[in-house]
């Protein structure tokens, strides 16, 4: 389980069960439109049957209430089966507007550059673009990664690299994992000295990293950027052509303001969203039952306003961070799970877009 407040208040849910079911409330269902604002206030709708314990109510509430971070709890208790019951309908993949064809890159080594971004932290854009990287190199693509969270860079761990990369002649060798070249500030500066990478020195860091890393030549070329729309952002769609935007958010409607802020920045500096991924969308029961436990339709409320695609919805999946801690990406670790099995999915809408059928080398491995 990842260590978001949204995760903290899933995975205390999880410890309370119902003995009647003899089954944890998120999977027995019992828990709906769950929404996690990022002042710390909580509600959700508890689906309580008549046969079920009552004191389940206080006990759902503690727990919740416990969790670091939680400020404020409301429940609200329904019979199943009422309006609250109601299925989340499946967002789908939808024709988006058709991107302004690209301009010319000032470094055409670097193939498509795509920004990863989201409005706020925590929603798994490391994890995402990670994945997506791993993704497009197992089918035979050049690909090249670049951590642009100066805050919080997190991709060497996730690829679980960690010496400094060697410096030849003028030149900066990236490292690589996966299949992914691979560069990061967190290689390249000590653990606790953030607080100087501001402004400026952010754009010629970055500037650096694109034009004096050795990234050879590259099908794609990914960057993790910070959350927000700070200088990291702005510095590189200055510095290069970015070639489309992937918006990161997770469902719940408190994110969609976020996102459509990162969104917009894109808009203006005429970098086309690409789409936008949906994150954490729903949980998986270890007997791969799928269920919505967060308030729901987030990312194709985003999409929607935004005039762009729902690219894919990844779901919440125990045991992904323990191998991202590990260093193993899950489209590595495990190629068959759900969470893989989507963002392969999203890596095919991607590369449609994007339409790179030019910078194919091989066929697309199954
Ligand atoms: N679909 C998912 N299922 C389970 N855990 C996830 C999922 N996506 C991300 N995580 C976990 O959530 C945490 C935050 O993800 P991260 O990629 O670091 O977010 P961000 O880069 O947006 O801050 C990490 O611990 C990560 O392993
Ligand atoms: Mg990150």
């Amino acid at each position: 389980m990842p260590n978001t407040l949204e995760a903290r208040v899933a995975g205390a849910l999880t410890n309370i069960r119902n003995p009647r079911v003899d089954n944890d409330v998120i999977s027995a269902g019992m828990i709906q439109d769950l929404t996690v604002g990022d002042d710390g206030r909580v509600s959700f709708t508890l689906l309580l049957g008549r046969e079920d314990p009552a004191t389940m109510v206080r006990e759902a509430r503690t727990a919740v209430r416990e969790v670091e971070g939680v400020t404020e709890v409301k429940v609200k208790v329904m019979e199943p089966g009422g309006p609250a019951g109601e299925p989340q309908s499946q967002a789908k993949a939808q024709p988006g507007s058709v991107p302004p064809p690209p301009q010319p890159t000032e470094l055409p080594n670097l193939g498509h550059i795509l920004a990863v971004s989201s409005g706020k932290g925590g929603v798994g854009k490391s994890t995402v673009a990670s994945n997506l990287a791993v993704s497009l190199a197992r089918q035979g693509l050049s690909v090249g990664l670049m951590d642009g969270d100066v805050y919080g860079p997190n991709i060497p761990r996730m690829f679980g690299v960690t010496g400094q990369p060697r410096v030849e002649g003028q030149r900066i060798i990236p490292l690589e994992a996966h299949g992914v070249k691979l560069m990061s500030l967190g290689l390249m500066i000590e653990r606790d000295a953030p607080a100087i990478w501001r402004g400026p020195i952010i754009v010629k860091i970055l500037q650096q990293f694109l034009r004096d890393v050795d990234w050879g030549q590259l099908d794609y070329f990914l960057v993790d950027l910070p959350p927000g729309t700070g200088d990291a952002q702005l510095s590189l769609v200055q510095t290069v052509q970015v070639r489309g935007a992937l918006i990161i958010t997770t469902p719940q409607e408190v994110a969609i303001g976020d996102g459509l802020r990162g969104a917009k920045m894109f808009e203006k500096v005429n970098v086309p969203v690409l789409g936008i991924i949906e994150n954490m969308s729903f949980f998986l029961t270890p007997t791969g039952e799928r269920i919505s436990i967060f308030s729901s339709g987030g990312g194709q409320k985003l999409a929607d306003e935004l005039g762009v695609p729902l690219l894919g919805q990844i779901p919440l999946q125990a045991g992904m961070t323990d191998l991202a801690d590990a260093g193993t990406p899950i489209v590595v670790g495990e190629p068959e799970s759900p969470a893989a099995k989507a963002i392969e999915a999203i890596v095919q809408e991607v590369r449609k877009k994007v339409g790179g059928g030019k910078s194919v080398k091989l066929p697309i491995v199954g």
